[in-house]
């Protein structure tokens, strides 16, 4: 009998934390043939092969080496390249992940070519169309045959959206998975002593949202309470390669280079990000991951952002949205000890892959 072929999409940086696990769990299985596929859409070293690296995932079985471009010709681009994939290899499955324009690219094409899609990472919404990310969620959530949803607030965005429950599978986080997995060398790594930070008393800053960074009104105050925060609490700021491009467009990049607390650093690998996270006083960010990983931990999060598609990082998490211009205030009540503390949601356990093993071969016909 053959096996089961599973295409897993795998493109940007936030993806490679979430196909991992999955990966690992069905490799080990026999009666399937997981793929990486990978689009390109993140290309950078330390944005994808240390991510590679990092979570031992195997050189991905076919690259698409897409790369930057426009949101039509990155999705365009994908979905060209992929389709002749799908046509010669003709997987059983396509599995997308999260909710980048790969996401919705790939969704299109298995969908388009009578390919079941399963969406893992379903039925988040933050209301607000402005953020390309949610077109992508609406796409993806609307053709995906499966929903694999992290909380119970996706379970109910869906239904409330009038998807039929028989397609929604409420699996929990997978990017806990990645974090029990890697969690011996995450806390054998110690990252604050490479970058002369000491355990519990510095805060990790990243920022690469299009509405933060691309407005160079925003950037600019942005940057300005980052300089006031870094000189309450020394401040390590792993730089994605967008907001660079816009620091340096806007001649900020300097003004914080020189700022007394602030350390500029090139993006991260997943072990040395988590390194840093773990002991942190507090995290500055706009990343989607980012709030559920300090909610695992139980840090401090201050979300640079006015809505959030992962509300249970607030109701039941240490997240909380922040106003740009009140950024500096409240690092002083985290400083001041008076940020709430919160608990882990349920399902974000490390067994979130195991859940998905089980779904899939559920509705697998072999
Ligand atoms: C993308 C995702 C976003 C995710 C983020 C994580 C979409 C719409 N956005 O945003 O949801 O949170 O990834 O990082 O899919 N660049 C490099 N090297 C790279 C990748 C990008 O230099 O390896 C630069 C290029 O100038 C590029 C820019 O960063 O134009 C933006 O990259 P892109 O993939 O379009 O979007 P992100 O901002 O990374």
């Amino acid at each position: 009998m053959s096996k089961t072929k599973i295409h897993l999409i795998a493109a940007a940086r936030p993806n490679f934390m979430k196909i991992a696990p999955l990966y690992h769990a069905l490799a080990a299985e026999e009666w399937c043939d997981p793929a990486i596929v990978h689009t390109g859409q993140h290309y950078d070293a330390n944005m994808s092969d240390a991510f590679f690296r990092d979570l031992g995932m195997p050189d991905p079985r076919f690259h698409l080496g897409v790369g930057s471009g426009s949101h039509a010709e990155q999705t365009g681009g994908v979905m060209i390249a992929y389709e002749k994939i799908c046509l010669s290899e003709r997987p059983d499955w396509v599995v997308v992940v999260g909710d980048v324009n790969s996401t919705a690219a790939c969704a299109q094409v298995g969908a388009k070519l009578h390919i079941p899609v399963a969406h893992l990472e379903a039925g988040l919404r933050s209301g607000d169309r402005r953020m390309p990310e949610e077109i992508n969620r609406l796409v993806t959530d609307a053709i995906s045959d499966v929903l694999w949803t992290p909380s119970p607030d996706a379970d109910e965005n869906l239904l409330r959206e009038g998807v039929d429950p028989a397609r929604i599978t409420r699996v929990g986080n997978i990017m806990i998975d990645s974090f029990e997995r890697m969690r011996a060398q995450i806390e054998a790594e110690n990252a604050p002593a490479a970058f002369d930070l000491e355990p519990g008393a510095y805060g990790v800053v990243t920022l690469h949202r299009p509405s933060n960074v691309d407005d160079p009104d925003m950037l600019a105050l942005l940057v300005n309470q980052l300089i006031g925060a870094a000189a309450r609490l020394p401040l390590l700021f792993a730089v994605h390669p967008r907001t660079r491009n816009r620091l340096n467009a806007s001649g900020l990049w300097p003004k914080l280079e020189q700022a007394p607390g602030m350390k500029l650093a090139e993006p991260v690998n997943y072990i040395r990000f988590m390194s840093l996270v773990r002991t942190a006083k507090l995290i500055i960010t706009d990343s989607g991951g980012i709030q559920e990983e300090s909610t695992y931990l139980d840090i401090p999060c201050l979300t640079l952002r006015e809505n959030t598609e992962r509300p249970i990082t607030i109701t039941q998490g240490s997240n909380r949205l922040v106003k740009p211009d009140e950024l500096l205030a409240n690092v002083e009540q985290v400083l001041a000890g008076k940020w709430p503390h919160g608990r882990k949601p349920d399902r974000w356990d490390g067994h979130t892959a195991e859940r998905i093993v089980d779904d899939l071969k559920k509705r697998t016909r072999l």
